[in-house]
């Protein structure tokens, strides 16, 4: 099931996590952040406007835009709807890897705890949101995971820095990170797209293990 998000995880070391307000401001939003060197961009669902600045974000050559916050049956067959090629989730229920499964959407779901990971993998799963990442132990709780559960990888997120990030990206367990730091809503809102696309390229330039 994680061929396809395990690809996207690997186009670049940090995914923005997205929060937009003003659905103007979506597809400069989106520019701004693919002409940095981050073409994976989240999209929370957490906004009035978020399934329509998808579908205008999709338009954007070279990005591939999916939906965050993605906890229900419902909000994954809304988000594909609107042009969303993924979507992540804090979590991982029945109902939800069935609807993914049922309209092919490609599924970024959360874990934490082992129990929950070996869940995830019986279901099929292998590349995992590990979230909130700071608050559960940060690198050396997503650290101790690779010992029993070296084939699963993670794109941890939830209280992820500049200056945490490559603590992260260091693990061999570690595709890439997920943050809000690169989109603030105050650039975003005021549509200052070079520092945002300034603080891309700095997210697009750290190393991987
Ligand atoms: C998420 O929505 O996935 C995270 O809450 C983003 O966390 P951050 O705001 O701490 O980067």
């Amino acid at each position: 099931q994680s061929r396809q998000t395990r690809s996207l995880c690997q186009l670049a070391p940090v995914i923005p996590v997205i929060v937009i307000k003003d659905l103007a401001r979506a597809e400069g939003l989106a520019q701004a952040l693919v002409t940095g060197g981050l073409p994976v961009l989240e999209v929370t669902l957490r906004s009035e406007v978020a399934l329509d600045a998808i579908r205008a974000m999709s338009a954007v050559e070279g990005g591939h835009v999916g939906a965050g916050t993605v906890l229900t049956p419902d909000d994954a067959k809304r988000a594909c709807d609107a042009g969303a090629r993924f979507a992540v989730s804090p979590g991982l229920t029945d109902r939800l890897i069935d609807a993914c499964q049922e309209i092919g959407l490609p599924l970024l779901p959360g874990a934490v705890t082992a129990s929950e990971v070996m869940r995830a993998v019986d279901a099929g799963y292998d590349m995992l949101k590990f979230f909130p990442a700071e608050a559960v132990g940060g690198a050396p709780a997503l650290k101790s995971l690779a010992g029993p559960l070296p084939k699963v990888s993670f794109c941890p997120t939830g209280g992820v820095t500049p200056k945490n990030a490559p603590d992260y990206l260091a693990l061999p367990n570690v595709v890439c990170v997920g943050g809000s730091w690169i989109a603030t809503d105050a650039d975003t809102g005021a549509g200052n797209w070079a520092a945002v696309q300034e603080r891309a390229s700095i997210a697009a330039g750290l190393t991987r293990a």
